[in-house]
């Protein structure tokens, strides 16, 4: 490795990343927690970089300790349950102050020409509108919540055509209703929604942790639903860690796995768009991996590839060394995540005497062990 030049090995470090994300949609969400922390110029700057990479952006911003610390200014007690506050005309005249002074404040940011960075000279069109429609949280366990809202429908269509033309969206954690009300949304509400709604690649909540660590204090890179939910259990409730884990869990079982035995499937809205199975052959370390399917109005979202590295770590938790797959039309995508061509020798003697010698399939192996 030349050390000669650090930021030539950086990018070529980076650089498939930028491939692999450009055109891509990333809701983000910024609660307020981490805007108050002092992140909020750098954060900035992460911003407009991915969007000069060319992916496309939606941003939504929490306001809660912002508007929290305007109402103890003046002496504001506001009813809170469940984390929500009871929205009344006073509150929300704080809520519509700290969101429009956040929202300035974010324009300004991001129309900054961030001199003396790479960014320099990068222009930026920032638009927010009436893009989330909200309705009331209603009557609540004997309370009247008032304008305290939750998200009806987040406007997809319009967004798109928004990203289309290059500009990032930021979505205040407002909402606006068909009687013409503004309610007081959950940020995190109006991220997830939106999330789903843009069909997005990726949902990245950033709030007052740096992030989830181990039991000896290391950053957590990967968590799956299941070793999540312990720490739901454990988070105080309502808390930031309990409301990011819980919307994240929610959204990958809902939409990622949905594990039956060995197979594993993707639902959406209760029709299954996706799965994939693991069959392993007792006592020769070799599993086959088979009916990789994505419904063809779901494909290119990574589906395919999520499903196929769940089985891989499940072939792994269950000492496979070596995990297979026959395939007519799909050598190269196999190829492209690691497996090799392989010949029909190498598969385990019961798949080799059912093998359909009509349909040549070819056969791709991939190496689990070490
Ligand atoms: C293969 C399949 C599972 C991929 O699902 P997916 O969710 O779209 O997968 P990903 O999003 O992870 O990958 C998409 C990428 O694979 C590429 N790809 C899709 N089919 C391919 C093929 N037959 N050969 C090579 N690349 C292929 C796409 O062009 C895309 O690449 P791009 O982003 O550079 O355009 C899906 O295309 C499918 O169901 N195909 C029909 C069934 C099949 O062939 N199954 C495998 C045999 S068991």
């Amino acid at each position: 490795m030349d050390t000669r030049f650090p930021f030539v090995d950086w990018f070529r470090n980076a650089s498939p990343y930028i491939n692999a994300h450009r055109g891509r949609t990333f809701v983000i969400l910024i609660e307020g927690e981490a805007m108050a922390s002092g992140r909020g110029e750098q954060l900035i700057q992460d911003l407009a970089l991915l969007h000069t990479l060319g992916v496309r952006l939606v941003v939504v911003f929490g306001i809660r300790p912002q508007v929290q610390e305007a109402l103890t200014a003046a002496g504001v007690e506001p009813t809170r349950l469940n984390g929500r506050w009871v929205a009344d005309r006073t509150i929300m005249a704080h809520v519509e102050q700290v969101a429009a002074h956040q929202r300035l404040w974010l324009e300004a940011r991001l129309s900054l020409g961030l001199p003396s960075t790479p960014l320099h000279g990068v222009e930026l069109s920032v638009i927010s509108g009436n893009l989330v429609t909200a309705k009331p949280l209603g009557v609540r366990e004997g309370v009247d919540f008032d304008h305290s809202g939750e998200v009806r429908r987040v406007r997809a269509s319009a967004i798109e055509g928004l990203l289309e033309k290059g500009s990032l969206v930021l979505l205040p954690p407002l909402g606006f209703s068909s009687t013409g009300e503004v309610f007081d949304l959950d940020a995190s509400d109006v991220a997830q929604h939106a999330a789903v709604a843009l069909k997005a690649d990726k949902l990245i909540l950033l709030g007052e942790s740096e992030g989830l660590e181990d039991e000896q204090g290391a950053l957590l890179r990967q968590l799956s639903p299941a070793d999540a939910e312990p720490r739901i259990q454990h988070a105080a409730p309502g808390s930031e860690l309990a409301r990011h884990l819980g919307m994240l869990v929610a959204r990958s079982r809902e939409r990622l796995e949905h594990e039956i035995d060995d197979y594993m499937v993707i639902e959406r809205d209760g029709m299954v768009i996706g799965c994939a199975a693991l069959h392993v052959f007792p006592d020769t370390g070799v599993a086959e991996l088979a009916c990789v399917a994505v419904h063809s109005n779901y494909r290119g979202g990574e589906r395919g590839e999520r499903l196929v590295e769940a089985l891989e770590r499940r072939a792994r938790q269950r000492a496979v060394q070596e995990m297979f797959v026959l395939t007519t039309h799909t050598a190269h995508w196999f190829v492209e995540r690691g497996f090799r061509a392989a010949s029909l020798e190498e598969l385990p003697t019961l798949k080799r005497e059912t093998y359909n010698h009509a349909r040549k399939s070819k056969v791709l192996v991939k190496t689990l062990a070490g």
